[in-house]
C-alpha cells in the first residue's frame, strides 16, 4: 500500500524535528521502505515572526530527495497564532495546494479558533487541523462543527497507538468512529516514526480503516486530494 504524509518535521536543524541531515536521510529511508510516495514537510511556524524560509526548506528537501528517491513538498505547520498575528496564510499553504495546516494551542482553547479557521475557507483557503485529538478540550461536537465549517481533521496515525497518550487515543478513535476524519498523518519527528507509522498503516487497514485516509494507494491517474496533482507522475 502506497500512502502520503501531510505532516511531517522530516526536514533537519529547522525545527523540533531532527538536528542533522543524516537523521533526516534515515527517516526518508524508512518511510520509502514502508511504502511512502510523497511527504509534505511541515516545519513549525510558531508565531508572524518564526516562519522558517520556504526556499531553504525546499533546498534541504531537495537534498533529501536526491539521496533518497523520497519526493518532498514543502509546508508549514501553522500555529494559530501565527494567523492571529496576520501572517498571510496563503504564502504558508502546502506546496501546489491551497490547504493550510493550523495547529491549536493544547491545553487552553483559543475561543476564537473557530472563527479564523472558517476565515481561512472563506478565502479560498482549506484548513487542515493538525493532530484534534491531541487537544484536551476537543470533543466530538466542537470537531464536527468545525467539520461542518469546513475544516479537514488529519489525526496523529501515533494517537492510535497510544502514543499521545490514553487520552488522545480515545479522543482519536472517537473522532474517527464519527466520521470526523479526513486523513491520517505520521506528525514524523525523528527515526523510527515511519518505522512506527508504516505499521500503524496495516494494523488498521487490516482492522477495516479506509486505505483513502492514508492517502489512497495510487491508481492511474487519479489525482490525490490532499496533493493537489498527479502523484503518478515524477
Ligand atoms: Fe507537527
Amino acid at each position: 500500500m502506497r500512502w502520503i504524509d501531510l505532516h511531517s518535521h522530516i526536514l533537519p536543524g529547522i525545527d523540533d524535528g531532527p538536528r542533522e541531515m543524516e537523521d533526516s536521510l534515515r527517516m526518508a529511508e524508512e518511510a520509502v521502505e514502508a511504502g511512502c510516495e510523497m511527504v509534505f514537510a511541515t516545519p513549525h511556524a510558531l508565531n508572524a515572526s518564526d516562519i522558517p524560509d520556504r526556499e531553504n526548506l525546499t533546498e534541504l528537501a531537495g537534498i533529501i530527495t536526491a539521496k533518497t528517491g523520497l519526493r518532498i513538498a514543502t509546508g508549514y505547520e501553522v500555529h494559530i497564532l501565527t494567523i492571529v498575528e496576520g501572517a498571510d496564510p496563503s504564502r504558508l499553504c502546502l506546496e501546489g495546494t491551497n490547504f493550510v495546516l493550523v495547529e491549536l494551542p493544547m491545553v487552553n482553547e483559543a475561543l476564537a479558533a473557530g472563527d479564523y479557521l472558517s476565515d481561512l475557507t472563506k478565502r479560498g483557503l482549506r484548513p487542515l487541523l493538525a493532530h484534534p485529538e491531541r487537544y484536551y478540550y476537543m470533543k466530538p461536537d466542537k470537531l464536527r462543527k468545525l467539520v461542518e465549517s469546513g475544516v479537514r481533521a488529519l489525526v496523529n496515525s501515533g494517537s492510535f497507538v497510544g502514543f499521545h497518550g490514553r487520552e488522545a487515543r480515545k479522543r482519536a478513535e472517537d473522532f474517527l468512529r464519527e466520521g470526523l476524519v479526513s486523513a491520517m498523518a505520521s506528525d514524523a519527528h525523528s527515526p523510527g516514526d515511519y518505522r512506527r507509522h508504516g505499521e500503524t498503516i496495516k494494523k488498521m487497514i487490516k482492522e477495516g480503516v479506509s486505505p483513502e485516509l492514508f492517502a489512497p494507494e495510487i491508481k492511474g491517474a487519479k489525482k490525490h486530494e490532499f496533493a493537489g496533482r498527479d502523484t503518478e507522475k515524477g
